[in-house]
């Protein structure tokens, strides 16, 4: 399974970086906002900054919803960079620009899944990614893993390449669910990343190693 981080912050994109196990970058606006980060040129140079400390893929989001605007900000954010990828909403204008940008070569995240159909309809359209939002779904109680494993079974069923991009992870469950599920990739926060680390018996045991081996070396 790949990983993304799902941030604007450069700083955190670096630290998961030089971990070694970083695939690519999501952001949205609301991630964007939060870093301060507004004006067409300064949000541009933001996304040519993340793709400069990555090496996968940046997805990069429009903001128009007609298919017009979609093409012309989408073909723009394409331009920025080889590892740009056009984040599109999932309303019937995005389903058009994605059908559009997959005739033209250009590589597609459909955002804002909440149902099987929706992804169906984004996989039909050509979609490199869809992106279904697990947290946001279980905060309404509704189970976000069951729409991973509904679309997961729908596009083995018909061999369609676009990759499930587990989004709106929280914690660490999550993503061992997502890996148990077969999504393609999942993207979080880095304290979620950070947290598959975590275990009392690795700092117990390694707590002992050490002091064993400071013992036998005095
Ligand atoms: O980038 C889309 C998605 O990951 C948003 O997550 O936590 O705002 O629901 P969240």
């Amino acid at each position: 399974m790949k990983f993304f981080i799902d941030t604007a912050n450069l700083d955190q994109i670096k630290e998961a970086q030089d971990m070694g196990i970083l695939d690519g970058v999501t952001t949205n606006p609301s991630l964007m906002a939060k870093e301060g980060i507004s004006g067409d040129e300064k949000v541009k140079q933001h996304y040519i900054d993340i793709c400069n400390i990555v090496d996968g893929d940046v997805s990069a989001e429009v903001i128009s919803t007609d298919f017009e605007g979609m093409v012309r900000e989408g073909e723009a954010l394409a331009a920025l960079h080889e590892q740009i990828v056009v984040k599109v909403p999932m309303i019937k204008e995005g389903i058009k620009a994605i059908k559009y940008f997959s005739s033209k070569g250009i590589r597609t995240n459909c955002t804002l899944i909440f149902s099987a159909g929706q992804a169906l309809l984004a996989a039909k359209a050509g979609a490199t990614y869809v992106s279904p939002f697990l947290g946001r779904l279980d905060d309404v109680s509704t189970d976000g893993l069951n729409l991973i494993e509904e679309i997961r079974t729908i596009y083995d069923n018909y061999f369609y390449e676009t990759e499930i991009l587990a989004a709106s992870i929280r914690h660490p469950m999550h993503i061992i669910n997502c890996a148990k599920i077969g999504a393609d990739v999942m993207t979080g926060p880095l304290s979620a990343i950070t947290a598959l680390l975590k275990h009392p018996l690795t700092d117990i045991g390694l707590a002992q190693f050490l002091a064993d081996h400071e013992k036998s070396n005095k």
